[in-house]
């Protein structure tokens, strides 16, 4: 019997975590493994763009939500999925991914209709629950069948809160399979000469958490910390869409926009983003998947939040949660290279769909 499998692709950071799942799936003769894109991400540049770079087909069903406050997106991603799995195509198997709006949203709807659920990338934890997404992570896990973790952190979050063992499956971090997966497309792409930077002597910045950018004091405090590194490295800034709006409500856009040392850019899609990163001197951002992908690469990264979900890259990485005021001094650092050299954490080796294949091949088929 062919197993009905739906995987969940909502934001930017979801599609890397699809991807080799998506790959690994499609050449099983077992399963038809579908995409629903709820539509949470719909620029090009956040969500078509990346799905090509990632080899991805259009999504099979599309519930376009759009953007909208969290209950409004929350809602329409839970009506429009639920419709999907009544009258459309009621999956042997749900798998949700990461920490975003429709992560929970859909986990969710399948828990109520009593389809199998597992969330992919479970147990991560900031302890803060200012953070959306936190709140999204407590109750994707509440109530998912099974709990595939990325790290030893997240297994003893997990235990902590009184999961079952038998739900806790520790799988690896799939973002690193999508970097092997395309590993010989970044490189090729060579990003840095096509904005004119040389290897090792830029930085590349990214934010967009409302806690940095959506209060116009820490915004402009933020702002003021790049303009003043700008002058000791070369920046380039990936400029999230809410960041964008933000800059340009507090009217810091045209003053970003003027630098010589800080260069603004849209986002990117994978493969451009990935040769900027690697060749990269250092990274700051306030990124969940950035801060994995630089302990990956061994780059330094400074990741502008009070806490991370993510302690694995703080501890045996090269990450480090660095307040605005921090900046400068951790910047110099890092120029005198003066920083640690992360290790690779345990099962972050490219091979986390196969593992992943195996499980749920014993879970539908034996
Ligand atoms: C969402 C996720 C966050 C993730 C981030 C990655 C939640 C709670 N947040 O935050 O975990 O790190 O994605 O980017 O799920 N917008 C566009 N074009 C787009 C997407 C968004 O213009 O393609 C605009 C929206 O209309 C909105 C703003 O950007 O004004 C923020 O988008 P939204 O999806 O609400 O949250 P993110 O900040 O992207």
């Amino acid at each position: 019997m062919t197993q009905k499998i739906h995987l969940i692709a909502a934001a930017r950071p979801n599609f890397m975590k699809i991807a080799p799942l998506y790959h690994a799936l499609s050449k099983q003769d077992w399963c038809e493994p579908s995409i629903i894109h709820t539509g949470q991400h719909y620029d090009a540049n956040m969500s078509d763009d990346i799905f090509a770079d990632l080899m991805l087909p259009d999504p099979h069903f599309h519930l376009s939500v759009g953007g909208g406050t969290h209950a409004e997106q929350v809602g329409k991603v839970m009506m429009a999925y639920e419709n999907i799995c009544l009258n459309i195509q009621r999956p042997d198997l749900l798998i949700v991914v990461g920490d975003v709006n429709s992560t929970a949203a859909c986990a969710q709807v399948a828990a109520k209709l009593h389809i199998t659920v597992a969330h992919l990338e479970a147990g991560l934890r900031s302890g803060d629950r200012l953070m959306p997404e936190e709140i999204n992570r407590l109750v994707t896990d509440a109530i998912c069948d099974y709990l595939w973790t990325p790290s030893p952190d997240a297994d003893e979050n997990l235990r902590r809160e009184g999961h079952p063992e038998s739900r806790i499956i520790r799988v690896g971090n799939i973002m690193m399979d999508s970097f092997e997966l395309l590993s010989g497309k970044i490189i090729a792409e060579d990003a840095p000469t096509k904005y004119k930077l040389d290897e090792k002597s830029y930085g590349v910045v990214t934010l967009h958490r409302p806690s940095n950018v959506d209060n116009p004091k820490i915004l402009h405090s933020l702002m003021d910390g790049l303009i003043e590194n700008s002058k000791k490295i070369k920046l380039i800034f990936a400029v999230h869409p809410r960041t964008r709006n933000n800059l340009i409500k507090n009217n810091l856009w045209d003053k970003m926009q003027n630098l010589e040392n800080l260069i603004l850019i849209e986002p990117v899609s994978y493969v451009p983003f990935m040769s900027l990163v690697r060749s990269a001197k250092l990274i700051i951002t306030d990124s969940g998947g950035i801060q994995e992908e630089t302990t990956y690469l061994d780059i330094p990264c400074l990741t502008l939040r009070d806490n991370t979900e993510r302690p694995i890259t703080v501890t045996e990485g090269t990450n480090k949660l660095v307040k605005p005021e921090e900046l400068s001094i951790n910047v110099d650092k890092i120029l005198k290279n003066d920083w640690v050299h992360g290790k690779k954490p345990e099962n972050w080796d490219g091979h986390t769909a196969e593992r992943i294949t195996k499980i749920i091949d014993n879970l539908l088929n034996k």
